[in-house]
């Protein structure tokens, strides 16, 4: 298994260029589900392993895809297997994605029920409710969700609380349903808004989108599109925390400042400099030029991390390496899933100072970190553990680093580019 090695110490200097939004790019992949005839073009696509195990699958049920560099096109004329098996699925939780569309498309799905996960339980419930709203029968055996129905009807759903994932499934289902479907408290992330404009390109009739109603008229088919995804503003995130922990000057393009309000404004608080150096219009998902200066002493915050437009749960644990060396205490609440702090472990190892209360990590800023072998529990977890490796005295190795492949582009070259002493290194080398 890869690890990656970092030698701290280095400021970081220089320009990067953000990859496309991973949690864009996989319900829109899965939305080519809802086209019958036609082959869709998708671009700015990352290159991550969770965007190959979306292709993977839809391959798996029938689909033809050819992939070009950032470039991904699919046509899922052929779908005939409407089935997204355990193997995928276990490596994947966005696989859920497919049953929306799977549904709404052809009125039969197999879906593996997602297992656990390092970030706790994670049910699917609410995307399973929705659906059975909209007329679709679904039973879970073995494992799996089997759901059918006729075409699916339109239906007026309240979630119990703002679901990412199900939010988007139950949107793409919709689109293909009769008659009107209303999504109430519904969740608002930018990703959402990506995909109801890629198939309102299809075809769909989508309003409301970014608010907490989201109202969808259902259509008989959707059309062929090519479309470009946004930029991914967790990556993004990431290097502004890398220029803030290094005390780095970093130029940070097609970073998507404008939905970036929240992490923005923390970072900021924080001590860090961050200025836009684009005019202010344009269009709200467009990536933009940012210029990020670390270089003044960290100030201790408190965060709550929220639902879109509160602070993002993905950014969650690149805040808190930048805590743990700032001036004073921290609290930082994780208030969206309930065990997203395995990392803390690994940076006490490093020499970390941080408690954790229930749901709250409370953090006193320590004057350094010291490199240490540790392993990464997640996406995020992997990507806060090599930002503490870039400011910790000595060498830091994070193991179990395929995390970091499902979500971050090259992270690893990309910081090497802006000086980092960094490398990947297989396992049992050194
Ligand atoms: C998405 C993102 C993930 C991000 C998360 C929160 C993708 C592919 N993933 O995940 O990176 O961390 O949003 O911003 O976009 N819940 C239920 N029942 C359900 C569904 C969710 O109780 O049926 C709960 C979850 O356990 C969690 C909360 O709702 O506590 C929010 O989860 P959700 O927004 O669904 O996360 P994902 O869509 O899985």
């Amino acid at each position: 298994m890869d690890a990656i090695v970092v030698q701290g110490g280095r400021r970081l200097h220089g320009e990067v260029t953000i990859s496309g939004a991973k949690n864009a790019a996989l319900p829109i992949l899965a939305a080519a589900l809802l086209v019958r005839e036609g082959r869709c073009c998708f671009r700015n696509i990352p290159r991550l392993r969770d965007i190959a195990t979306i292709c993977t699958l839809l391959e798996t049920m029938g689909a033809r895809i050819e992939v070009a560099g950032e470039q991904v096109e699919i046509d899922a004329g052929a779908v005939e297997r409407p089935e997204a098996p355990y193997e995928l699925v276990k490596t994947m939780r966005a696989s859920i994605l497919v049953l929306g569309p799977l549904l709404a498309r052809g009125g039969r799905a197999r879906v593996s029920l997602p297992g656990g996960c390092a970030i706790g339980a994670r049910p699917v419930n609410l995307h399973i409710h929705g659906l059975e709203m909209m007329g679709a029968e679904i039973k879970v055996e073995h494992g799996y969700i089997h759901g059918r129905c006729q075409r699916l009807r339109g239906a007026d759903i309240t979630f119990d609380l703002p679901t990412v994932t199900g939010t988007e499934n139950l949107m793409m289902a919709a689109t293909l349903a009769a008659g009107t479907t209303v999504l109430r408290n519904a969740a608002r992330e930018p990703e959402i808004c990506d995909l109801a404009a890629c198939l309102r390109l299809m075809g769909a009739r989508i309003s409301g989108d970014g608010s907490d109603t989201i109202v969808i008229e259902g259509v008989d088919e959707l059309q062929p599109v090519t479309y470009e995804i946004m930029p991914d503003r967790i990556e993004a995130g990431t290097f502004i925390a890398a220029a803030g922990i290094t005390g780095g000057e970093i130029r940070i393009h097609n970073c998507p400042a404008r939905v970036m309000g929240a992490e923005i404004n923390k970072l900021q608080e924080a001590g860090l400099e961050i200025e836009r150096e684009d005019a202010a219009d344009g269009e709200r998902l467009a990536g933009t030029t940012v210029l990020v200066r670390g270089g003044r002493s960290l100030r201790g915050v408190d965060v709550k991390t929220m639902p879109y437009p509160g602070f993002p749960t993905d950014m969650q644990a690149q805040l808190m390496v930048l805590m743990c060396l700032a001036a004073g205490t921290s609290v930082i609440s994780e208030t969206v899933f309930e065990n997203r702090f395995m990392h803390v472990f690994e940076l006490q190892r490093m020499g970390a100072d941080i408690e954790v209360e229930g749901r709250s990590a409370i953090i006193k800023g320590v004057k350094m970190l010291t490199g240490a072998p540790v392993m990464a529990s997640d996406l995020r977890a992997s990507a806060c553990l090599v930002l503490a490796g870039l400011a910790a005295a000595g060498e830091t190795r994070v193991n179990r680093v395929y995390h970091l492949d499902r979500g971050y582009f090259q992270f690893e070259r990309k910081l090497q580019a802006l000086g980092a002493e960094i490398r990947r290194v297989r396992a049992g080398n050194s």
